[in-house]
């Protein structure tokens, strides 16, 4: 895509060689596409994936018109400040092992971001990252699974606020909810060694996706603000929210509450929020 809109110092275009300088991946960014503007990069990835385009397939883009978030929801993907990252992944494992993965992904993502800014954030149970009790990074895994029920791929899309310098700089309805790497460091993030922080965090992750499950799971556990908690618990497809407190993330990465009658439960999809 040709490179032609106007950037000022602050939106200065996600410059590829500068990824892919960093990048150790065994994998992931093979190929690397980077985008100035796309409806939404996983949007994207399925498009590419429908045409043949291979396992470990990354793209990146400076702004989403159509950025997608969980449960059907907008992310805001303002130009040029944030890491909008999609990878296509075509991993061949039964369907059923395809349910850790973005609990597996925030995990990564935590490394990815240790290793290139020292800040470690917490997750919300499923795959959010929030530093503060704010929103730094969203995930959103997507499954496309093939006539016979097999998996046939995955898109992995990550949204990470990263250069927004004030809450003002959201838009209204997450100003209090929200924070980007820039706010948290005070400083200027480049976005390059951090996309590459990412990817190459992926792609551990990837490569040791059964055999460094238990560690995994135990960061998962030691990252998470929602264990201990008192929640408000809302199940996929049902408005309504139950209180309940959080127990425990037991080893398939499910959510163990009890609720107030004293009953416990392992959920395994939903959205939640702490009280
Ligand atoms: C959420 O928090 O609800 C998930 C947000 C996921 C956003 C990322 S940005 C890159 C990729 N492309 C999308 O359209 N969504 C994901």
């Amino acid at each position: 895509m040709e490179r032609n809109r106007v950037f000022n110092e602050a939106q200065s275009p996600i410059r590829k060689e500068e990824i892919s300088a960093r990048l150790h991946t065994a994998l992931l960014g093979k190929p690397l596409l980077v985008l100035d503007q796309i409806d939404s990069t996983n949007r994207y990835a399925f498009r590419l994936a429908q045409e043949g385009a291979r396992d470990g397939t990354a793209i990146l883009a400076d702004t989403q018109t159509a950025g997608q978030g969980r449960m059907g929801r907008r992310f805001q993907s303002a130009s040029g400040r944030g890491i909008y990252l999609s990878l296509l992944l075509r991993p061949g494992w039964p369907l059923s092992q395809a349910f850790y993965f973005t609990a597996m992904t925030a995990v990564a993502v935590c490394d990815g971001l240790e290793a290139s800014c020292g800040l470690r954030p917490q997750i919300k149970w499923p795959n959010d990252l929030l530093v503060d009790g704010k929103k730094l990074c969203g995930i959103l895994t997507e499954l496309k699974t093939a006539p016979d029920g097999t998996l046939a791929y995955l898109v992995a899309g990550i949204g990470l606020n990263v250069g927004q310098k004030s809450a003002g700089e959201f838009e209204d309805d997450i100003q209090s909810k929200a924070i980007s790497l820039s706010m948290l460091l005070g400083r200027p993030i480049q976005r390059e060694p951090v996309a590459a922080a990412l990817l190459n965090a992926m792609d551990a992750m990837y490569a040791r996706y059964f055999t460094g499950r238990r560690e995994y799971l135990a960061r998962y556990r030691k990252d998470s603000c929602t264990i201990g908690r008192e929640i408000l618990l809302a199940r996929p497809g049902s408005g309504a929210q139950t209180a309940a407190k959080a127990l425990d993330v037991d080893d398939r990465f499910a959510l163990v509450v009890r609720y107030p009658d004293g009953r416990q439960e392992a959920i395994s999809s939903g959205e939640i929020s702490i009280r």
